[in-house]
C-alpha cells in the first residue's frame, strides 16, 4: 500500500479530530465527515474539564491513583489496559493541550489549576471555566485547519454516514454516506474508517446530549457485524436542569467549587430557599458520605437525589427537584470559575443562580457502553502498544471507533471529566492503529473494484427511495417520543426485571410499527425527516440492545441498578471488615464481573459474556462513606 493513505474519519468532536490529526500529521489524506459543523459536534458542551494526574497542588497524585480511582469508579468493568493507557498518557495530553493554546484557567503563581471531580480526594481535573469542551475542540479544530490549508484532510460538513462498504472478505474499505442539504448519496473509498460519533442520549428522549446524539451510526455498524459492549450502563447526571424540549447540564464542577446539594429538612416547606437556616436544611450526600461529600460518583449522587425525591417525597415542593447551592460562594469566584454554567442557568431557567439557589434533578448523560473494540497489551507496561493496529478496532476489519461511540474506558460508571480525555486518547491511539491497519493490507481499499462501491450506493439509494414512500399513519417523531418515554423510564437510575421486558416488547412492537412510518416530508433537497426515519430504525435496535442488556444482568453494578438483585448493605463502612459480605460480594463478582456483548441478528441483539482480560488491578468493593 502507498505510504500516505486516504482515511474517513466520521465525527469531528475530540476523538474524531484527535484521529484526524494523528492521520494527518503521518502524512495521510483524511475525509472527515460530521453531521453538523465540526465545531458544534457534542464535545463543545462538555463542561467541567479534563483529568490528568499532573499533582501542581502537591497532594501526591499520581496516574496510578488515576487509574484506581477510575476503575473502581467504574466498578471493575473498564477495559483496564485502555484505562492504565489513558491516565498514563493524561498529564501530557493536558500539557499538549496547553501549548496549543486553551485558555486552562490559572493559579496565581501561573501554574495549571486543577479542580476536584467526583470519584476522587485529588484536585485532578484541568479546566477553561465551565466551558472546556469548547476550548479544546476549538484548539484541535485550530490544528485540523492547519493540515486542511496543507490539502491533507476534507471537511464534509452536514454528510450523514450510513454505512460500510464492504469487500468479499467483510473488510471495510469505505463508507456510503449522504448530504443532508442535497441528499447525494456517494461512497468515501478508506483504507480505514473510524466512527467517533459519540453516544446515544436521543434513544432516551430527552438527555443532556445534543439533538444529534442518536447513535445512529453505532446502531447501524452493529447491524453489519460490529459488537454493542455494556450497552446496559447508562449514566444519569446527578445535577441536569430539566426542560421540556431537552435536558442540559450544571456541571459538576459546580460541586467541584464548593457547591451543595439539599433539601428542606421538613416535608413541603414552602419558604423561599434563602430563609430557610442551615440547621433545616438537609444536606444528605454530605451526611451520608462525609469522605467524599457532594462529590461521591456520579451514580452514587444520582441514586441518592432519586431516592430522596421518589421514595422518601422530599423533593422541592413534593416533586422531582433538589437544591443546588453556590449562593455562599462570592460571585467573583463563581465568574473565575464557572461562568459559562451560570449563564446557561440563567438564561433556561430565569433566576440567577449567584443569589438564588439552582433547582436541579438527574437528567441522562452519557453511555458507557458503546462498539466493542480491542487493544494489544504491553505485557511489560500493561497499557497499549503505540501503533498497534489491533488498538480502537472493532471487530469489522477496517472499522475503528473512538470516543463515547466506544465502550472501553468507563467501565459500569464514567468519573466526571474522564470522558474528555478518553475521547483524546483514544484519538491519539486510534489514528496510529489505522495507519498500520492499512500498512499491513496487500491491496488498497482504493485498488479495490468498483463494484463493492457502486453496490453499497445503489443498497442505500434504494433504501431511501424506499423509505420516501412510506404513507403509513405512523408518525417517525412520535416513535421516537415513546421511545424516549419508555427507555427513561424503565432503563435509567433504577431498574427492575418486570418493566425491562416490558420495555423489550414496547421496542419491538415500535418496531413493527415503524414499517407503517409516514416519512412526512417528499422534498428532494434538506429533507430531515427522510434521514429521520432512517436513523429511527437504527435508534430502535440500539434501544432493543440496551434494554435487553439491562434485563439480563442481575446484579447491580455502577449506574446499573437493580434493587432485586442488589448486595445488602455491608455492616461496616468499610466493606472489607465484613467477612460475610465480602463473601457475597466476590461471589457476585466472579459471575458478573464480565463484559455483556451484544451481537445482531434480525430476531433481537444475541447476548453472551467475555471474560475482562487480564486486570492490571485487583478488583474491590466500592465504598464512599
Ligand atoms: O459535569 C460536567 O461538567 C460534565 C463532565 C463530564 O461529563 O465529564
Amino acid at each position: 500500500m502507498a505510504a500516505a493513505a486516504r482515511f474517513t474519519v466520521v465525527g469531528g468532536g475530540l476523538a474524531g479530530l484527535m484521529t484526524t490529526i494523528k492521520l494527518a500529521e503521518a502524512g495521510h489524506q483524511v475525509d472527515v465527515l460530521s453531521l453538523v459543523p465540526v465545531k458544534r459536534s457534542h464535545s463543545v458542551c462538555a463542561q467541567g474539564g479534563i483529568n490528568g494526574a499532573v499533582n501542581t497542588k502537591g497532594e501526591g497524585d499520581h496516574p496510578d491513583i488515576h487509574v484506581k480511582d477510575t476503575l473502581r469508579g467504574g466498578d471493575f468493568l473498564a477495559e483496564q489496559v485502555s484505562v492504565k493507557g489513558m491516565c498514563y498518557a493524561a498529564p501530557g495530553i493536558i500539557y499538549l493541550l496547553d501549548r496549543m493554546g486553551v485558555t486552562f484557567n490559572r493559579t496565581p503563581e501561573g501554574l495549571l489549576d486543577f479542580r476536584r471531580f467526583g470519584g476522587t480526594l485529588h484536585n485532578r481535573t484541568a479546566f477553561a471555566g465551565a466551558t472546556t469542551g469548547q476550548q479544546l475542540l476549538y484548539a484541535l479544530d485550530e490544528q485540523v485547519r492547519r493540515y486542511e490549508a496543507e490539502g491533507k484532510v476534507t471537511k464534509y460538513e452536514y454528510w450523514e454516514w450510513l454505512g460500510t462498504v464492504k469487500d468479499e472478505s467483510g473488510r471495510c474499505i469505505g463508507s456510503v454516506a449522504m448530504d443532508l442539504r442535497t441528499m447525494e448519496i456517494r461512497t468515501f473509498p478508506a483504507e480505514a474508517v473510524c466512527l467517533a460519533t459519540g453516544g446515544p442520549g436521543i434513544v432516551f428522549g430527552r438527555s443532556t446530549n445534543s439533538i444529534i446524539n442518536t447513535g445512529t451510526a453505532a446502531g447501524r455498524a452493529y447491524m453489519e457485524g460490529a459488537l454493542y459492549a455494556n450497552g446496559e450502563f447508562i449514566q444519569v447526571h446527578p445535577t441536569s436542569i430539566p426542560g421540556e424540549d431537552k435536558l442540559r447540564l450544571m456541571s459538576e464542577s459546580v460541586r467541584g467549587e464548593g457547591g451543595r446539594v439539599w433539601v428542606p429538612r421538613k416535608k413541603g416547606d414552602t419558604r423561599n430557599p434563602r430563609e430557610i437556616p442551615e440547621s433545616e436544611r438537609w444536606y444528605f450526600l454530605e451526611e451520608k458520605y462525609p469522605k467524599y461529600k457532594n462529590l461521591v460518583p456520579r451514580d452514587v449522587a444520582t441514586r441518592e437525589i432519586f431516592m430522596v425525591c421518589r421514595d422518601l417525597g422530599m423533593g422541592l415542593g413534593g416533586r422531582d427537584g433538589v437544591y443546588l447551592d453556590v449562593t455562599h460562594i462570592p460571585a467573583k469566584t463563581l465568574d473565575a470559575k464557572i461562568k459559562g454554567v451560570m449563564e446557561i442557568y440563567e438564561k433556561f431557567v430565569g433566576d440567577d443562580p449567584r443569589h438564588t439557589p439552582m433547582v436541579i434533578f438527574p437528567g441522562m448523560h452519557y453511555s458507557m457502553g458503546g462498539l466493542h473494540v480491542s487493544f494489544e497489551a504491553d505485557p511489560r507496561t500493561q497499557t497499549p502498544v503505540d501503533g498497534s493496529p489491533v488498538n480502537q478496532s472493532t471487530r469489522i476489519p477496517g472499522l475503528y471507533a473512538a470516543g463515547e461511540a466506544d465502550y472501553a474506558f468507563h467501565g459500569a460508571n464514567r468519573l466526571g471529566a474522564n470522558s474528555l480525555l478518553s475521547c483524546i486518547y483514544s484519538g491519539m491511539i486510534g489514528g496510529p492503529a489505522m495507519a498500520s491497519f492499512a500498512k499491513n493490507q496487500t491491496t488498497s481499499a482504493a485498488a479495490m473494484p468498483e463494484k463493492y462501491f457502486a453496490d453499497a450506493k445503489k443498497y442505500w439509494q434504494d433504501r431511501f427511495a424506499t423509505i420516501k414512500q412510506m404513507n403509513g399513519a405512523e408518525n417517525p417523531y412520535q416513535l421516537a417520543k415513546e421511545l424516549g418515554d419508555v427507555m427513561t423510564e424503565n432503563c435509567t437510575v433504577v431498574r427492575y426485571n418486570d418493566r425491562l421486558k416490558k420495555t423489550v416488547e414496547r421496542i419491538r412492537e415500535l418496531k413493527q410499527r415503524w414499517n407503517s412510518v409516514n416519512v412526512l416530508d417528499t422534498g428532494v433537497v434538506a429533507n430531515r425527516a427522510l434521514s429521520y426515519t432512517n436513523q429511527l430504525w437504527n435508534m430502535l435496535e440500539l434501544g432493543e440492545v440496551i434494554a435487553t442488556s439491562a434485563l439480563l444482568r442481575d446484579e447491580s453494578r455502577g449506574a446499573h441498578y437493580k434493587p432485586d438483585f442488589s448486595l445488602p448493605e455491608p455492616k461496616s463502612k468499610d466493606p472489607r471488615e465484613d467477612p460475610s459480605w465480602m463473601d457475597q460480594w466476590r461471589a457476585r463478582h466472579e459471575k458478573w464481573a464480565k463484559t455483556t456483548i451484544a451481537t445482531y441478528a434480525s430476531q433481537g441483539p444475541q447476548i453472551s459474556y467475555q471474560d475482562l482480560p487480564t486486570p492490571v488491578l485487583d478488583p474491590e468493593p466500592r465504598w464512599y462513606a
